[in-house]
């Protein structure tokens, strides 16, 4: 297996089997800290700089509560309109990590740009992490999901997911390619004009991935032992903020996983699936239903960067 040393986190693709293994062993040697509420010095030599140049909830503060927890340390900013990158200067990616990369011994990136973490990996000497990127990939995410998925489910092989929201949607990509390595067919469900886009369909082609399309989640939700939803009503991801205004659609039936249609059509011990943050798609009568798990995510979603921080740092091997 490839060592984590060092590693950039940029994409699901070609990360190998094993190394999904080993992310998830790692994270369950971590997570008793992140139970009992309790921080380690693992990493107290070590900085994260967070380069967030959108909005986040999640992703930003997981990583930090991540390095919080590990006894380590956290500089960056939220708003690149406070920096040099967001004012007259325009700064490049190229000369602003060429900075970052002294402040710290780990970058996670967020930017509006597909492909700015990778543009970032290129000049910097210390590690990137994608924390999304565009309509790209957002990679700590879906590891989060199938670490959920497995403590959940107790496998990840042989499950049967359906996937539903707006394929343009960097979660969908990441997940597409993580699938490839265990055996789990998905159905992707999604609005017009919002369907898979086709270097992403090669991609998984190219690497057996059995997946097909369907128009209406209520048609394919009863064979689903995972359901993954995304909102379809969602801000521009290749925008650095995309403020609400005006009146704002509600979301089609097509798309929507309501409890009826969980009590109605879904197996009793499917789960469901949300990053977060949602509009319409999930009701909240769906929260305390036994199919929810998107709180367990947010949970893992720390324990999972703790075990990358860790991992990536050469801490743990
Ligand atoms: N799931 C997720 O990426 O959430 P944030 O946009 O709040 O980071």
């Amino acid at each position: 297996m490839r060592s984590f040393a060092g590693r950039d986190i940029l994409s699901l693709k070609n990360f190998e089997r094993n190394e999904f293994s080993r992310v998830f062993e790692v994270a369950d040697e971590l997570a008793p800290f992140a139970r009992n509420r309790q921080n380690t010095d693992l990493l107290a030599d070590k900085t994260l700089v967070t380069a967030f140049y959108q909005p986040s909830t999640r992703t930003r503060l997981a990583h930090e509560a991540a390095m919080h927890r590990l006894g380590g340390h956290v500089t960056g900013f939220a708003d690149a309109k406070m920096t040099r990158a967001g004012d007259f200067y325009q700064e490049s990616i190229k000369d602003t990590i060429k900075m970052l990369e002294f402040y710290g011994d780990v970058v996670v990136m967020r930017h509006f740009e597909k492909g700015a973490p990778h543009e970032a990996a290129k000049w910097a000497s210390i590690p990137i992490i994608n924390g999304g990127d565009g309509w790209g990939e957002h990679p700590t995410q879906i590891l989060t999901d199938l670490y959920t998925v497995l403590k959940e489910k107790g496998t990840i092989d042989g499950l049967k997911w359906v996937a539903v929201g707006d394929m343009r949607m960097r979660t969908m990509h990441s997940l597409g390619h993580a699938l490839t390595q265990y055996d789990c067919p998905i159905t992707f469900v999604a609005p017009p004009g919002m369907e898979m886009p086709e270097e992403y369909e090669k991609d998984f082609e190219a690497m057996a991935l059995d997946f097909s399309y369907a128009d209406h989640v209520g048609d394919v939700i009863g064979d689903a032992d995972v359901i993954l939803v995304e909102p379809t009503v969602q801000p521009d991801y290749t925008k650095s903020r995309d403020e609400r205004s005006g009146e704002v659609p509600t979301t089609p039936d097509n798309y929507k996983i309501t409890l009826d249609l969980l009590k109605n059509k879904a197996k009793s011990d499917a789960i469901l699936l949300h990053s977060l943050p949602r509009m319409d798609e999930v009701p909240d009568n769906v929260d305390i239903s036994r199919w929810s798990r998107y709180w367990q995510e947010a949970f893992n979603g720390v324990v999972m960067r703790m075990a990358l921080l860790a991992l990536i740092t050469g801490k743990m091997e």
